[in-house]
């Protein structure tokens, strides 16, 4: 039971003095960079090997100036605490405040919580989540950019262990609203108010989106629910796969040059994988191509470079680049025979000489978008 584990710290009021500042130095440093991408972390991420010790997981989605979340990690010294955002400006605040308070139990994540939660969390893996003022995105083209909702529960509830905490804080009347049906609707959650939610929450430490709702006069609404037993369909949100770092061999009748001044920019849709080869460039050192490519596969989206190079033989090797912090999805191996079906297109006595390709991808044609 979270509660059991984690909550005999957290009562605002009784533990809103700093601790002894031995506690913050059990883990030694807090990571070794000031933040990271999921594209940097293994899937779902080791927060143990991060952090430097196995300890109950707490996040907060969307820390803005970081406040409430070293605040979170200074009364929770037995937590790790995770914190995603996707401003860098935030990023920045809040890293100065870690390391200010010289706090080690807190590991800070540049993502979208969609993708993050999916990616980089184990099933049933998280003991508490914080989501304070989300933008309320208040105009009508704008609301499916919304956080939370029915499906976005659905989500949470995959990687909250049962019994674990859901906390969500809103000023915003009509989103308010949205957040009161998506918890009633869901199966997953109870609310640990009696009600759906509370209008004044003691000795909570105020975000900074929430003093400002304050000083203007309106009300925020303290949604604490917690996540209950129903067992929550993993499949529906599973973690993105890895393969072999694919390459194909081909034969063709032209070389580099002659590819790179044939590609012009051009989408495709394979099943619900979107890829959009942006642009080509030349390597002056010794010609090779890197084709931009854009590939969003549901929860990732990836920007990376398809190397095209030419063997001795002549032959055409077309793999994944290592620029940046590539993973070799199944959108990746998709990409990748794409771009084998467009030279076909433009060189039908095209030959595949060699691939690692899963069989399912080699045969895949997709559709232009
Ligand atoms: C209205 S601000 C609230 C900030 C802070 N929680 C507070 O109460 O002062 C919403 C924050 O959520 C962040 N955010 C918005 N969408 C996000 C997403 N999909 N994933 C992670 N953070 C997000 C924004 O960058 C912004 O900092």
């Amino acid at each position: 039971m979270i509660d059991g584990v984690l909550w005999p710290m957290w009562s605002w009021g009784a533990t809103a003095g700093l601790a002894g500042r031995g506690q913050y130095y059990i883990m030694g440093h807090m990571s070794a960079q000031e933040w990271y991408k999921v594209e940097q972390l293994p899937w779902p991420a080791d927060w143990a090997a991060l952090l430097g010790r196995e300890a109950p997981l707490v996040l907060e989605i969307g820390f803005g100036s970081g406040l409430f979340l070293v605040e979170l990690a200074r009364r929770l010294p037995q937590a790790n605490v995770i914190g995603l955002e996707i401003s860098l400006p935030s990023l920045r605040n809040a890293v100065r405040k870690v390391r200010r308070l010289g706090l080690t139990n807190v590991c800070l994540l540049q993502a979208d919580a969609r993708s993050a939660l999916q990616v980089l969390f184990a099933p049933s893996s998280i003991a508490a989540v914080f989501i304070n003022f989300p933008d309320p995105w208040p105009k009508k083209d704008h609301l499916d950019r919304r956080l939370i909702d029915e499906r976005f529960l659905s989500l949470l509830a995959s990687r909250l262990a049962p019994g674990g905490l859901l906390d969500i804080a809103t000023d915003h009347d009509e989103y308010a609203v949205q957040i009161t049906n998506s918890l009633l609707h869901s199966p997953y959650f109870t609310s640990r108010a009696g009600k759906v939610f509370t209008v004044a929450d003691e000795g909570r430490v105020q975000t900074k989106y929430e003093q400002v709702a304050l000083l203007a006069g309106r009300t925020p609404r303290y949604y604490k629910w917690r996540r209950d037993e129903t067992v929550a369909v993993e499949e529906t949100f599973p973690i993105p796969k890895e393969f072999a770092m694919p390459h194909v061999v081909l034969r063709l009748p032209a070389d580099v040059a002659e590819i790179g001044r044939r590609f012009r920019p051009h989408a495709v849709a394979i099943e619900a994988t979107r890829i959009r080869f942006v642009d080509a460039y030349q390597s002056l050192r010794d010609g090779k191509l890197l084709i931009e490519t854009y590939i969003n596969e549901e929860p990732l989206l990836q920007r990376l470079g398809l190397q095209v190079r030419a063997r001795p033989t002549g032959e055409i090797v077309i793999s994944l680049a290592e620029v940046g912090f590539p993973r070799p999805t199944r959108g990746v191996h998709l990409a990748i025979m794409a771009l084998v079906e467009w030279l076909r297109a433009e060189f039908p006595s095209l030959v595949v000489v060699q691939t690692n390709l899963q069989g399912e991808h080699a045969n895949t044609r997709g559709q232009r978008y």
